[in-house]
């Protein structure tokens, strides 16, 4: 589209410039700044509020383009071509001669790379000399941003540019796994972790103690609207939002369906917007119906445990 091809146009002039441009993904909205430049990076950072411990995740266009910054291994080619570009993160061995900005990865000798599947930015990134290193593109702390119009509400007038991708599809963020050594999941996320376990054909294991160990930065508040979530509920009480995954006749209001058929793609897909959307309405409570835990519904409950946790 011509319009996509000025926009892309407009991202790479600012981006050249060291200045941030949030990035459309089909994970989520990312908050992209050039990851060889300190300045850029520091930027993020700053716009985000977010503590300089915390590493981010590196994008590029394909596979050849991180064989400067980081060591490739038999894992990520098999789980590459299975699933990229896709929602999924790997962490793998910095190279010592890597131009990647100190403050990418908090002085770690590891970093995570991923390559999104979302049109405009494949395309924008094909057209840069350097990758870009992109945090959820959201205040630190708070839901991620699946659309344009997420994005400036997290962030009003303070970005410069949203290059515009729609709809995030998958709506969660991606899965990372650490191919440092023995495969380990650092976190849940839009691709499940069952397609890994075929292609690497073993049980790769996601345990919380990995994220702490790896990143003292996770915390539980990451994903949360602000807002106490009540899980499991099969009876809501009266002022609260209640979030369902299928169809029931007897709600007339504050009921919110992240699916109407216990589809659990459909409902990572909703979840962040949903949330968004419930904290808009300035509801003090939600509630929500059990979700299978398998699949997506295994990365839906993992946000929705540590969203409770306020
Ligand atoms: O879907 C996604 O992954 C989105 C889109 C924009 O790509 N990005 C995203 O970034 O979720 P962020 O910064 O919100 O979360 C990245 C997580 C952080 O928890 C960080 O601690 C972890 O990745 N991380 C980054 N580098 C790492 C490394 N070298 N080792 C272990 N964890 C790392
Ligand atoms: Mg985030």
């Amino acid at each position: 589209m011509k319009k996509d091809l000025s926009n892309i146009k407009k991202s790479k002039y600012l981006l050249d410039r060291n200045h941030c441009v949030a990035i459309p993904t089909e994970t989520v909205y990312g908050l992209a700044g050039n990851a060889y430049s300190d300045n850029a990076i520091l930027k993020i950072y700053k716009l985000k509020k977010r503590p300089k411990f915390n590493p981010l995740i590196v994008h590029y266009y394909k596979a050849q383009d991180i064989k400067d910054d980081c060591e490739i291994n038999d894992n990520f080619k098999k789980l590459y071509r299975s699933f990229c570009p896709g929602p999924i993160t790997f962490v793998l061995k910095l190279k010592k001669k890597s131009k990647i900005s100190k403050y990418v990865t908090n002085g770690k000798k590891t970093l995570a790379v991923r390559f999104p599947n979302k049109l405009v930015t494949r395309k924008l990134l094909r057209s840069l000399s350097y990758p870009l290193a992109a945090p959820s593109a959201n205040i630190y702390n708070q839901l991620s941003p699946v659309s344009k119009k997420d994005v400036k509400d997290e962030f009003g007038n303070k970005l410069k540019f949203i290059l515009d991708g729609g709809p995030s599809k998958v709506g969660l963020e991606s899965t990372i796994i650490s191919l440092v050594k023995k495969p380990m999941i650092l976190r849940l996320g839009g691709l499940d972790v069952k397609k890994i376990d075929k292609i690497l054909k073993t049980n790769v294991k996601f345990t919380k103690k990995n994220m702490k160990i790896i990143v003292p930065g996770q915390s539980n508040f990451h994903y949360s609207p602000g807002i106490p979530i009540r899980l499991n509920v099969k009876k809501p009480f009266s002022d609260e939002a209640f979030i369902l995954i299928q169809k029931r006749k007897y709600f007339d209001k504050n009921h919110f369906y992240l699916s109407k058929n216990k589809n659990l793609n459909e409902a990572g897909k909703k979840l962040y917007k949903t949330l968004r959307k419930i904290k808009h309405l300035k509801y003090k409570k939600i509630a929500i119906e059990k979700i299978p835990n398998i699949g997506l519904g295994q990365t839906i409950n993992d946000r929705l445990k540590r969203a409770s946790k306020i």
